[in-house]
């Protein structure tokens, strides 16, 4: 019989994957533990994912919510933990991700990042960059709208210089001043944790990405739990706004 696993990847799979990776609060606080002790675990689910998503699956693009724009309005405490966090997770990782074919690339704004976790990110991009396997996005101090209001003021800028006109421009121009320029548009977004929202993820991206909410909280989201979310977005019938039958891939 064949493995659930084998099936999805013969029924197609999504070209990009999305995860708002949430519940690591909430995972903590029904254990009685600190809140970091659920990042920490959180951590560990991130790493599993990754490795499945790239080894077992043959998934050509994730990416990973980590941390929001938002997000740094926690508690210095936190929010420390979290950077000391995701430096750790790309310094261990780096390794791995060389040898398996993975290329890490990060959407946000990471000229706010803490030095020492800028710099390990910005090595890690470097030395990846030959990845051809899993190309990795992280969303890194990422939020949409500052994205999107980043691009209009370059694209302003560019108008009054005169280096572009008005009338030039197009969706292109937009598309081609993201963070994800290089990357296709999530075909599947999942969130975690029963939220049933996207808090500022890819607003632009996000146009015709599928949608797939679960209970399960991020610490616990396993490659099973992805499995089943690709499973489901292959029973969706995807119309781009055309008709039965059109656009869909
Ligand atoms: C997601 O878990 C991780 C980040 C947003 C950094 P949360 O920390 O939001 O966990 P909950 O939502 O409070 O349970
Ligand atoms: C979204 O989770 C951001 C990440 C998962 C990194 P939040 O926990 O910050 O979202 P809200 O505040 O519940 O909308
Ligand atoms: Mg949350």
């Amino acid at each position: 019989m064949k493995t659930l696993v084998e099936r999805v990847k013969e029924a197609g799979l999504p070209d990009h994957i999305a995860l708002i990776m949430d519940g690591n609060g909430r995972w903590a606080r029904a254990r009685g533990l600190p809140r970091v002790a659920g990042h920490r675990a959180g951590a560990t689910a991130a790493e599993r994912l990754v490795r499945f998503a790239g080894e077992r699956l043959g998934l050509r693009y994730l990416t990973l919510f980590a941390f929001s724009t938002e997000n740094w309005k926690r508690p210095k405490e936190e929010v420390d933990y979290l950077m000391d966090l995701l430096r750790e997770f790309i310094d261990e990782k780096l390794a791995e991700f060389v040898e398996s074919g993975v290329r890490l690339r990060v959407a946000g704004e990471i000229e706010t990042l803490p030095e020492s976790l800028r710099e390990t990110v910005i090595r890690a991009i470097r030395e990846t960059e030959g990845g051809e396997n899993l190309d990795l996005t992280v969303a890194l101090s990422y939020g949409a709208r500052q994205e999107l209001t980043r691009v209009c003021a370059e694209i302003a800028a560019d108008v009054a210089s005169g280096r572009l006109k008005a009338e030039e421009i197009g969706e292109g121009t937009i598309r081609s001043r993201l963070y994800t320029a290089d990357v296709p548009d999530p075909d599947l977004i999942i969130r975690t944790s029963g939220e049933l929202r996207l808090s500022n993820f890819l607003l632009w991206q996000a146009a015709y990405a599928e949608l797939y909410f679960t209970d399960v909280l991020w610490p616990d989201f396993t490659p099973a739990e992805l499995v089943r979310a690709i499973a489901a977005y292959q029973r969706r019938k995807r119309r781009f706004g055309g008709l039965e039958g059109d656009g869909a891939d």
